[in-house]
């Protein structure tokens, strides 16, 4: 049984329930939302613009499931180049309560066959914090290496927060 699908408008009051039980747990790594994101009218908005950029090609938002077919989180591709680049960004959260079962593991081969499969895509980018070594462990079970440091690169929990970089290539694309 896969363990992401595709994000759909009616995941909006379970996403918005999940997102506030998580909130605490999350901050530290995530940017800062208003108090209205975390509403079932907040998710449904903040869905539809994904769902949008989705259908231009640019983003791939998908919910991670856990063994019953509820929603444990999300995982999304996000600014997708084409051209010459072909890469995108990947971003996840899983459910404190459902931490430690694989699921983010399982999430990310998934997107990484659909990028790498129908996507046709080069290139998959992920950053962490230096200190988010729980999210780093499942880049590198996936393949993703270490490429560097980018100094005060995202603001997460309200702060421009140094990331530590990491990228898995396409092993199927010829060097040429
Ligand atoms: C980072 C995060 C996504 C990890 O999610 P997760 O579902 O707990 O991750 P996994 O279960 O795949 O891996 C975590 C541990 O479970 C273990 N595990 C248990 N069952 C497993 C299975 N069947 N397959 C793989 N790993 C398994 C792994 O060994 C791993 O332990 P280790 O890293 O100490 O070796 C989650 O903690 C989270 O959402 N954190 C807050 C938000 C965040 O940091 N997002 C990423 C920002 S870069």
């Amino acid at each position: 049984m896969p363990t992401t699908r595709l994000l759909t408008p009616d995941d909006a009051p379970e996403l918005s329930r999940l997102l506030l039980r998580n909130r605490a747990f999350l901050a530290p790594w995530e940017p800062v939302h208003p108090d209205d994101w975390f509403t079932p009218e907040g998710q449904r908005k903040a869905i539809q613009d994904v769902l949008a950029r989705h259908a231009q090609g640019l983003a791939l938002p998908h919910v991670v499931l856990d063994r019953d077919g509820a929603i444990a989180g999300a995982i999304t591709l996000t600014g997708i180049a084409r051209g010459a680049f072909l890469s995108a960004s990947l971003g996840y959260w899983v459910s404190a309560d459902r931490n430690g079962q694989g699921l983010a593991t399982a999430a990310i081969a998934e997107m990484k066959e659909i990028a790498f499969g129908d996507l046709g895509l080069h290139r998959l980018e992920a950053g962490t914090l230096e200190h988010n070594t729980r999210s780093q462990r499942v880049l590198q079970r996936n393949g993703f290496v270490r490429i560097g440091l980018a100094p005060r690169y995202v603001r997460i929990a309200g702060r421009w927060q140094d990331h530590v970089l990491f990228q898995v290539l396409n092993e199927d694309d010829e060097a040429t």
